[in-house]
């Protein structure tokens, strides 16, 4: 067991620093040498019936959905169409506007959750094409899609996903400037500038690795809490989802996560003497608003930590308790860097209160029953 898991105390923890790895094994291949295109010879769609697609439902579950929230900002951003998102197990129930011009993405890492491949089937039942993004090959989602993008973040045996949501980011960034180059909705000097900047994250993920143990004493801190919320703006606000989830899941503290524009709708009344906050602060062009969010929960009496990009350290340190910074890349980009601390906190959090952290209470790792 101890050599499974390669000198980690945990698979979580190992999976977690194969993060670097598990992105550079998916853009192999598929960016090209020159870094200025990308080829996804695995999907049998033509460019023809990519360029007839007008809407994109995003579909799955967990921690799946959340990646598929990022995903559905590098479409639109990229590509310029709009894009749904549905949870699973509510998306055949609700009666979808699904017609031949919809392309249905489900993202699942076992390829084999329930829900997910139900909502895959009602998609095909309509008449849509379905795109699965999976890490199983020869999984049923893989088997049954019209086409698949295979992560390779290699197995995932924690409950507790990481290297495999972060692979599905990547899968999406690919994806997204493949469609945008396929259409023309971006230059080539921009396409090229996302992939150079997509081949640059394997290195800062190792970086932000590298300084996890900074993490360990917020981790703890957080441990004495009964509650806290994460916040963000913009994609942030998807990462804080998947923040929120993993800690939930692992430490059993509760949290939320909240669009910090939104706080001051009611949630805010939750914020007392000393609770925690996380806030997000890779948008660059939402910091005037989340620093005044950030204002309102301090009014409070709350205990910031700011994961912020790397030389805004002197801007936002007056107004945060404590700061993470991650290093800079596109705004589009940074939920495969911003994510990391967050799963850090996690595992320290879940080993603080000493709970099984690969194998979490009433979870199983892939959910088979709807
Ligand atoms: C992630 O940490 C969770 N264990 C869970 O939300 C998971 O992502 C979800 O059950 C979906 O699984 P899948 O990706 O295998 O479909």
């Amino acid at each position: 067991m101890t050599a499974e898991k390669a000198g980690f105390d945990h698979f979580m923890l190992k999976e977690v620093h194969e993060q670097p790895k598990a992105y550079r094994d998916t853009m192999r291949g598929r960016i090209s040498d020159d870094g200025r295109s990308v080829a996804m010879p695995e999907l049998k769609m033509t460019a023809e019936q990519l360029k007839g697609i007008n809407r994109v439902h995003i579909v799955a579950c967990g921690t799946a959905l959340h990646a598929g929230l990022v995903g559905k900002n590098v479409i639109e951003s990229l590509v310029r169409i709009p894009v749904e998102t549905d949870v699973a197990s509510e998306y055949r129930y609700r009666s979808p506007i699904i017609t031949p011009e919809t392309l249905v993405i489900v993202v699942s890492q076992s390829g084999e959750t329930a829900d997910t491949l139900a909502a895959l089937r009602e998609a095909q039942r309509c008449g849509a094409r379905v795109l699965a993004i999976t890490n199983v090959v020869g999984s049923s989602v893989a088997r049954e899609a019209d086409d698949v993008i295979i992560t390779l973040a290699g197995p995932e045996i924690a409950v507790a996903s990481t290297k495999a949501y972060s692979s599905q980011l990547i899968a999406f960034f690919l994806f997204g400037a493949f469609w945008a180059q396929t259409l023309g909705t971006k230059s080539e000097a921009q396409v090229a500038q996302v992939l150079a900047a997509m081949e640059a994250l394997p290195e800062q993920v190792e970086k932000i690795l590298a300084q996890a143990e900074l993490l360990k004493e917020v981790a703890e801190s957080i441990s004495h809490h009964s509650s806290l919320f994460f916040i963000g703006r913009g994609v942030d606000y998807a990462v804080a989802m998947e923040g929120s989830l993993k800690l939930k899941e692992i430490s059993y503290i509760h949290s939320e996560a909240y669009a910090a524009g939104e706080l001051k709708h009611g949630t805010l009344a939750l914020i007392e003497e000393g609770t925690p906050v996380i806030a997000l602060l890779s948008q660059e062009d939402l910091y005037e608003k989340m620093l005044s969010n950030i204002k309102e929960t301090k009014a409070r009496g709350a205990d910031v930590l700011g994961i912020l990009n790397e030389g805004h350290e002197a801007e936002i340190s007056k107004s945060v308790d404590r700061y993470f910074a991650i290093p800079r890349t596109l705004p589009l980009l940074t939920p495969a860097l911003s994510v990391i601390p967050l799963q850090l906190i996690s595992y320290y959090a879940s080993l603080a209160l000493g709970h099984d952290v690969d194998k979490p209470r009433n979870l199983a790792k892939s959910v088979t029953v709807e």
